[in-house]
């Protein structure tokens, strides 16, 4: 089955050429949410500094993306992420998705 999904994977990204399926760096997220996030929601997103941050470690990347969008069009209301949403380009929501998304959660124990 998972060779399926990868050969689905490769096939789609042959078809459709990589830049459709443009994903976020993780490198260059880890150096956008240093710079940002860490003040909340720890470096690598597992460490929030108050009981009002949410852990978003090893959240799924379009999960993050989303909230992220969602914040930055008002449709998720939240005056505080608003204010860090807006300032965040299409490719830096797609790369801190993929930081975050990328780091083991201590929420959950699935690696
Ligand atoms: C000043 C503190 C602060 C900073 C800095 C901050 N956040 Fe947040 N973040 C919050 C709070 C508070 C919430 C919860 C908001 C809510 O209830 O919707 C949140 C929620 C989120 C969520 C939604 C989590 C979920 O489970 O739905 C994401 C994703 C997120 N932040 C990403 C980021 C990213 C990426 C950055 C850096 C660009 C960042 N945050 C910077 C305080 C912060």
């Amino acid at each position: 089955m998972k060779a399926i999904l990868i050969t689905a994977a490769a096939v789609a990204i042959s078809v459709t050429g990589p830049s459709a399926l443009a994903k976020g760096n993780a490198e260059s997220g880890k150096a956008k949410a240093a710079q940002v996030c860490a003040a909340c929601h720890g470096p690598d997103g597992n460490k929030p500094t108050g009981p009002d941050f949410p852990v978003i470690a090893g959240q799924h990347a379009d999960y993050l993306k989303r909230a992220l969008v969602d914040y930055k069009s008002g449709k998720r209301n939240n005056p505080i992420m608003k204010g860090f949403a807006a300032t965040l380009s299409n490719q830096d929501m797609e790369d801190l998705s993929a930081w975050f998304a990328s780091q083991p959660s201590k929420l959950v124990s699935r690696r």
